[in-house]
């Protein structure tokens, strides 16, 4: 609404299309009530870009597609994920939590960065990660799981995918710090979305949620966007990187997520698990040598 083009890239079409509905539905509504900062153009610049984050192929032809779109790129918020999924494998062979919240991100990244290093000064990489990355344990020798499905522990794997999103971050701010791209991480907040829906039969979970809900102590969709939002457009921030924005101000991750021998160690293990994915010259470019 303040004049960007944002491309939604999203695994269901149909999906994204109705969400695209309503956001052009908000914009007449802003429109009318003469929203500061809207921009004045009759509609939005909203496109659909296919993306399933659970296939490399996927992101792979993303990828593709958007390089041969010749656009710029000048922000990148990686937000799509799923929570506390049963033990499932995708067809790449990695656990679906890291690989939809973690390893696919890392994927896109490692080749949209060329195109962002191009696009002028000021552009931004934002990571959804949450506070769950508190509750987990990092042990990089497990970080694909395939033990006993019926002994895996989903609000664990969960966090670790979020806690990599947290440690990706600061090994990038190190790499990226001279450039013109900044990365954040941040926590949206407890917010009432469809993020629930693999969890239907974690009853502890679903209560607490539940009684956060009845107790208005749940974001609605929009103000769980906001930190995303600020992370992107706040000129204040411009510059500012290297931030896991607990809340608007800012706020601390944990001192594991702030372990830079653990951030690198993780780096390492990641570039070994997507040696097929991230070639010679991507890895280059996320060191910072081209
Ligand atoms: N809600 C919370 O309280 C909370 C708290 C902390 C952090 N977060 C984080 O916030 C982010 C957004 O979650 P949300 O709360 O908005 O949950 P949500 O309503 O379930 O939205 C998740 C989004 O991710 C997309 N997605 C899932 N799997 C995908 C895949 N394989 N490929 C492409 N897109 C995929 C979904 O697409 P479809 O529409 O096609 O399913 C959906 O648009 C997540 O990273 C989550 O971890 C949420």
């Amino acid at each position: 609404m303040m004049g960007a083009t944002v491309i939604m890239a999203c695994r269901s079409k149909e999906r994204a299309e109705k969400a695209m509905q309503k956001i052009r539905d908000e914009f007449q509504v802003e429109k009318e009530k003469r929203t500061p900062v809207i921009c004045d153009t009759e509609s939005l610049s909203l496109e659909f870009m296919e993306l399933d984050l659970s296939s490399f192929k996927s992101v792979r032809g993303f990828i593709e597609a958007y390089k041969s779109s010749g656009r710029a790129l000048h922000v990148l918020v990686c937000n799509a994920g799923v929570a506390l999924v049963p033990f499932t494998k995708t067809e790449d062979g990695f656990e679906v939590m890291l690989q939809v919240n973690y390893l696919s991100h890392f994927i896109m990244i490692a080749h949209l960065l060329p195109i962002m290093r191009k696009s002028g000064e000021d552009c931004r990489i934002v990571l959804v990660s949450s506070e769950t990355h508190r509750y987990c344990n990092f042990d990089l020798n497990k970080i694909n799981y395939s033990g006993d499905p019926e002994k895996f522990g989903r609000s664990d794997y969960y966090g670790r995918s979020k806690l990599y999103q947290i440690m990706q971050m600061h090994c990038m701010h190190r790499r990226l710090e001279k450039s013109n791209i900044s990365v954040n991480s941040l926590h949206p907040g407890l917010v009432d979305t469809e993020i629930s829906r693999s969890f239907q039969d974690y009853r502890l979970l679903t209560t607490f949620m539940g009684i956060s809900k009845a107790f208005g102590l749940m974001k609605t969709p929009i103000d769980g966007a906001l930190p995303i939002i600020n992370a992107v457009v706040n000129p204040d921030l411009k510059g500012v990187g290297g931030v896991y924005f607990k809340s608007l101000e800012g706020g601390y991750s944990t001192a594991e997520a702030r372990d830079e021998t653990k951030q690198e160690a993780l780096w390492k293990k990641t570039l070994e698990l997507l040696k097929n994915e991230i070639l010679e010259d991507q890895i280059h470019g996320l060191e910072g040598k081209m």
